[in-house]
């Protein structure tokens, strides 16, 4: 019988698969739902300092490849997340807390915050949100990552991981990976949405917010999502796993970002449109996959992709 066991930096987990944070993971009775499913473990909904409304809906829109959405970062703010974790049985298998400031001084207050609290497992810092009015995207200019995660690496002392954006030109991937190649990081997660896309059905735009501007998921970035997921596996050191994120429907999408390096592999929106069960069937589907190849563990074929 084959395994899908798997760990980050000393975090072991059953199973490769978990949500991407801000699918199933707002408020209590979504979190958990997922505890009560197959998934591996689970992530938060990116928390800010206070609770947040969001962008005005529709916010989110399934279309046949995909989705696109502006949701504007609802979230019960830090202190519920924090509660959350503190209040539930987490095992052996540490959830992961995702927390993304509005400004750098934001940011820092929430990693102190987690660093004072009880909760002493894995943290993912959001560098990648695209959908604030006004505020680019961290993870798009590297000298602003160098310069936040140098402050803080000072103090955060917590397993840390970053959540990025998708880069497109082979320079940014090695631009990036020198400048995370440079920190005591346990994960990087990639990717996030493609950010500020525009659907249009008829005449008119799909979501509400920013006249119809939105994160891209979802089939449509499966292949940007092994691009960088594989690009980072060359470039990063052995000490920072990957979590790989984007475009999974099927077992097949999950053999194939674990080929690309990937250890854990997060599902939003096949997840949002299929429900807690997708988890079921997609490892029932990559076990398939493994039994058919004689793969017994996702050592036996983690990274090794294959070149003509
Ligand atoms: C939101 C979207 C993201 O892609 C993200 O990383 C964080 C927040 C949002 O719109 O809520």
């Amino acid at each position: 019988m084959s395994t899908l066991k798997t760990s980050i930096g000393n975090f072991q987990f059953d199973t490769c698969v978990m949500n991407a944070s801000g699918v199933h993971c707002y408020d209590q009775s979504e979190l958990d739902g997922l505890r009560a499913s197959s998934a591996g473990t689970f992530v938060t909904k990116s928390a800010t300092l206070q609770p947040r409304e969001g962008n005005p809906t529709p916010r989110y829109k399934p279309v046949p490849l995909g989705s696109i959405n502006s949701m504007g970062l609802p979230n019960l703010g830090i202190d519920f997340y924090l509660d959350y974790l503190k209040s539930v049985e987490v095992g052996k298998s540490s959830p992961f807390l995702s927390v993304t400031g509005l400004s750098r001084e934001e940011t820092h207050t929430l990693l102190n915050k987690v660093q004072s609290s009880d909760y002493d497992g894995l943290v993912e810092l959001n560098l990648s949100c695209p959908n604030i009015v006004g505020k680019p995207q961290l993870g798009y200019d590297i000298e602003g990552v160098k310069k936040l995660l140098t402050e803080v690496f000072a103090y955060f002392d917590q397993p840390l991981g970053v959540k990025l954006p998708p880069y497109f030109d082979l320079t940014h991937f090695d631009q990036m990976a020198e400048v995370l190649n440079q920190f005591p990081l346990t994960f990087v997660n990639t990717v996030n949405s493609i950010g500020n896309a525009l659907y249009i059905e008829d005449e008119t735009v799909a979501i509400k917010p920013k006249n119809g501007f939105g994160g891209l998921g979802g089939t449509y970035i499966k292949p940007t999502a092994l691009a960088n997921v594989h690009a980072f596996y060359q470039r990063l050191k052995p000490s920072i796993a990957i979590i790989g994120t984007g475009g999974v429907t099927s077992g097949r999408d999950v053999f194939e970002h674990i080929l690309c390096g990937a250890s854990l592999v997060q599902i939003g929106t096949a997840l949002q449109e299929e429900g807690p069960a997708i988890f079921d069937r997609l490892q029932a589907e990559l076990l398939e996959i493994m039994t058919e190849k004689g793969y017994k563990s996702l050592d036996d074929f983690r990274g090794k992709l294959q070149y003509l």
